[in-house]
């Protein structure tokens, strides 16, 4: 379970052909990866620049939530990339990085490990992994993104309230958990979908979304709309059949999810 620059490395070049990843720096502890990663792409760190730590003592989730972060168990990593995109652009990457996690994540688990609109991937309708992206802006243009992602692997408790909405690979019976190779499925996986994504838009991911969909057919609230999830749209957003038969399409926010009925 150790995790070193010299473990990730090798699991980078030998086992995801991703030797381009350069430098990797390894924290036992930090605050957090992504304040690391953005202020060495600032800097002018190189796409493929990744900070990754044991530990985060300021973890940071969407709409500045914390995100639960100890020691030993998990993985906290942040990946510089310049994916040629307009910042308006960005947004629906954070679902295409959600399918990427996905399949690194899902042969490990014998059960379907589902993307959640906007950032999340579920296992059991629990959380497992979350993925936060930040863009750096110069001018009009996109320099870099960070890209965020914590997985929860091998942690068998969480404190409340997390216990009632959190898992970990660990808890959902996956075995292989070594870290490094995680990180490294994960990392090849992103880089990939990414320039997939810049290349192609959304269009070549709508299927694997909509068969790896979390909220389809759920009773959902998002942005003050109740309705029927009914999929994700050719923009990223999350369509919500209203009462009254009419959709609204959700471009950003958090989405409460009804207990099944
Ligand atoms: C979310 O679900 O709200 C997003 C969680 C993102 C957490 C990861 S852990 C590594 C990176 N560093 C952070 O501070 N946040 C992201």
């Amino acid at each position: 379970m150790s995790l070193s620059e010299e473990a990730l490395r090798a699991a980078l070049t030998e086992r995801s052909g991703a030797a381009w990843v350069t430098p990797i720096l390894v924290h036992a502890e930090t605050g957090s990866t992504n304040d690391d990663a953005k202020a060495l792409a600032r800097e002018g760190a190189a796409a493929g620049t990744l900070v990754v730590a044991d530990a985060q003592t300021k973890g940071r989730g969407r709409s500045g939530a914390s995100w639960h972060s100890p020691p030993g168990e998990n993985v906290y990593l942040s990946l510089v990339l310049r994916p040629a995109l307009a910042a308006s652009a960005v947004a629906p990457l954070t679902l295409v990085v959600g399918l990427a996690v996905r399949d690194a994540v899902a042969r490990r688990v014998g059960r379907p490990v589902l993307v959640k609109w906007p950032n999340d991937v579920l296992v059991d309708e629990k959380k497992l992994a979350g993925i936060l992206i930040e863009g750096q802006v110069r001018g009009d243009a996109l320099a870099s993104i960070v890209v965020g992602i914590g997985v929860n692997v091998a942690v068998r408790a969480f404190p409340p309230p997390l216990d009632a909405i959190a898992t970990s690979l660990a808890i959902a019976g996956a075995s292989d958990l070594d870290r490094s190779t995680l990180v490294a499925e994960i990392v090849r996986n992103v880089a990939r979908e990414t320039e997939r994504f810049a290349a192609q838009g959304l269009a070549p991911f709508l299927e694997r979304l909509a068969s790896n969909d979390a909220l389809s057919g759920r009773e959902v609230t998002v942005g003050g709309a109740r309705g029927v999830a009914r999929g994700i749209d050719a923009l990223g957003r999350l369509r919500v059949e209203l009462a009254d038969g009419s959709v609204h399409a959700a471009v950003s926010g958090h989405v409460e999810v009804s207990p099944r009925g």
